[in-house]
């Protein structure tokens, strides 16, 4: 028995319990296994699937419907993500997509994916996989949905683009449920013809009083008459009316971010009404704050990764970028900061973090690094 054991309250009663049930002839051992069975059953780590269906929602984005190749599809919360692992151009990586379904069925899940521009993965996607192909996903993961402990009766999502996924799986959840929450969904896109799940919003927003679904179109054609511009303070005070009495969440691509959340700052909201969903690191991380003058994002350094070998990175990409595209494989879940399942221990040489990492204590003081969001400023050595 460790020393560190008897510290635990209850340790000498678990002792003598044990004692007793050996003497009794009882394995204590049990149950062994079984409780981690069960928690595999909920919270698996991958999840094999078969693209049944792609849906077309816009010129440039797809709905893929991934039913469960074998076994189930674990239950979620809305707003929560899958992680969808591919082999593209020989390189094993991942993204992360929220499910779009509602967690009342379980018979798929709906990921939608969006083009962007110089895409890697989401080219691999909507030009690559089609029905009836495999895909391996994590289990459904985050920390991006409604927890009626502490969020406010009254949501006001704020959507880009893409981002409306996690918001269509909570709306379709509180209509499909009749769930006593109110929402108001501010849903931005550069033209009508971008807007994803247009036709069912307004449908949804037209038969169930507690969805006001407002599209916004920053460059609209000469005909549309609905709201136009972006999502600032004075869009938000035109249709949230009782502007404190709400939980704000925002997802979108990395621009909306950085021009929502002042917005929703200026109007004096306390922080912790303020729900985002993480985001990836920006795509020219030298554009990020705090990022070291002088360094362009093209140097070339090496990575030692201690008893595997060295390799090589760009300042300019993530230190998981440079491992899958060398080959080595470690674990990884959200890409954005935040789960800490890609951590690695930076032996030695200097890393760039950006803002939005999720460092636990022990991690900065140990010297542990999220691989997915740390950029190489020297030579360094790492340990897996
Ligand atoms: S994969 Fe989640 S923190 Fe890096």
């Amino acid at each position: 028995m460790k020393a560190y054991a008897k510290h635990f309250d209850r340790f000498e009663a678990l002792k003598n319990e044990m004692e007793e049930g050996r003497r009794n002839g009882i394995d204590y051992r049990a149950d062994r296994g079984k409780t981690g069975a069960i928690i595999n059953l909920y919270h698996p780590k991958t999840i094999d699937c078969q693209v049944s269906e792609i849906i077309e929602e816009t010129p440039d984005a797809k709905t893929f419907r991934l039913s469960p190749a074998n076994g189930y599809m674990p239950p979620f919360l809305a707003g929560q993500y899958i992680n969808v692992f591919g082999e593209v151009n020989g390189i094993r990586t991942s993204r992360p997509y929220s499910i779009s379904s509602s967690p009342l069925q379980r018979m798929y899940y709906d990921i939608t994916v969006a083009r962007v521009a110089d895409g890697f993965f989401s080219d691999y996607m909507l030009n690559i996989v089609k029905k009836g192909d495999r895909l391996q996903t994590s289990g459904p993961s985050g920390h991006f949905y409604f927890n009626p402990l502490f969020h406010s009766k009254h949501s006001v999502f704020i959507a880009g683009g893409c981002g409306i996924t996690p918001f269509m799986s909570m709306i379709r959840e509180i209509c499909d449920a009749g769930l006593n929450r109110n929402v108001t969904l501010l849903y931005g896109n550069r033209g009508e013809k971008n807007i994803i799940f247009h036709d069912e919003l307004k449908e949804l927003s037209e038969r169930n009083s507690n969805i006001n679904y407002i599209p916004v179109i920053s460059d609209p054609s000469g005909i549309y008459s609905g709201q136009c511009g972006f999502i600032d303070a004075c869009c938000v005070q035109k249709f949230v009316p009782d502007i404190s009495e709400c939980t704000y969440y925002i997802c979108g691509p990395e621009a909306m971010y950085e021009y929502c959340l002042p917005q929703l700052e200026s109007m004096n909201l306390p922080l912790r009404k303020i729900r985002r969903e993480m985001f990836p690191s920006a795509r020219d991380i030298t554009k990020e704050k705090g990022w070291p003058a002088g360094v362009t994002g093209q140097e070339e350094f090496s990575v030692k990764v201690r008893g595997v070998r060295t390799i090589t990175a760009k300042s300019g990409e993530t230190l998981l970028a440079a491992l899958e595209r060398a080959g080595i494989i470690i674990p990884v879940n959200c890409r954005c900061g935040e789960c800490s399942i890609c951590r690695v221990k930076l032996i030695s040489g200097k890393v760039f973090q950006p803002r939005n990492v999720h460092l636990r204590l022990a991690d900065a003081r140990f010297g542990y690094i999220h691989s997915c969001k740390c950029y190489p400023l020297e030579d360094i050595e790492i340990m897996l």
